[in-house]
């Protein structure tokens, strides 16, 4: 297998993986233009899986979609609105997907969001631990069934390097209510949540079940909508030339 590194593209890798994604059915979460949810898809489309797109807003979704079928006439494509801030949307879309016919191979939990400021869900939980660990927690667990349906299922859980910038503060992941909140703690926090999550899945579905927690690489994308000056300067201080991080951010 050739070695990948920071010029391999999702196409490249693809190529590379061609006879294991050809007649797979994929579900990538997040895959609004621009991002590596829509390249992620794209790629899969590219090497013959069918992807289902799934995303909070059906424009964003149709963008990549119509992005992908010009590219790829042939494409098999399905769109799922899913809004991970949402437990109850959550549901809807697991209930949808298991009414679908056929396995579903694989998930990628790619969605995200990053440093935003202070929100709450209508659930009550802070933003970025409900759209990025909880909602996906809810949807991964409720659309089991479906993944041991196929022969060989995978979960691919996009964390990063959340895990240095924060733990889980099981005794206040809301923040006191938002009165401590830091939002880069906050997104260290649900990075964290999404690698444990890993961690557990692949021990309680031991022999039935392989599950990835990936940090996708840095790029500039959507994701650092949110971000100020003094943001890119702090991290600048944060990460080694090569990208890997010099040490904890919280604690
Ligand atoms: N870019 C990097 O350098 C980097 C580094 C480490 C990890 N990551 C991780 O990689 C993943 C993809 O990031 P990206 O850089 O491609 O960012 P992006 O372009 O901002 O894509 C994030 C996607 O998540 C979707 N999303 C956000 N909140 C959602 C919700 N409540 N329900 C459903 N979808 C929601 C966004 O939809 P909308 O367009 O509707 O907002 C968008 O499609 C994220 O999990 C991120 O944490 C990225």
């Amino acid at each position: 297998m050739p070695a990948f590194d920071i010029n391999s593209t999702g196409e490249s890798v693809g190529k590379v993986f061609a006879d294991k994604i050809k007649g797979k059915t994929v579900i990538v979460t997040g895959v609004s233009p621009g991002g590596f949810g829509a390249d992620t898809a794209r790629a899969l489309a590219l090497y013959g899986a069918k992807v289902i797109l799934a995303g909070r807003s059906l424009s964003k979704i149709q963008a990549t979609a119509d992005a992908i079928h010009k590219e790829i006439p042939g494409a098999d494509l399905k769109e799922l609105v899913l809004d991970l801030s949402s437990q109850n949307a959550v549901r809807q879309a697991a209930e949808e997907v298991l009414k679908y016919s056929g396995p579903i191979d694989v998930v990628i939990t790619n969605a995200g969001v990053m440093g935003t400021p202070y929100e709450k869900t209508v659930d009550g939980l802070e933003l970025q631990f409900a759209s990025n660990h909880v909602g996906h927690f809810l949807f991964v667990n409720l659309i089991m069934p479906k993944l041991l349906e196929s022969s060989a299922p995978r979960v691919v859980l996009a964390s990063s390097v959340g895990h240095y910038w924060g733990p889980v503060r099981f005794d206040d992941y809301g923040f006191e209510d938002g009165k401590t909140y830091d939002k880069w703690l906050a997104y260290g926090q649900s990075k964290t949540a999404v690698i444990l999550h890993g961690v557990e899945l692949a021990e309680r579905y031991k022999g039935k079940l392989v599950v990835f927690s990936v940090h996708p690489g840095g790029a500039v994308t959507n994701l650092s909508s949110s971000m100020t000056k003094e943001d890119y300067e702090k991290f600048s201080d944060f990460y080694n030339l090569d990208g890997t991080p010099k040490g904890r951010l919280g604690s």
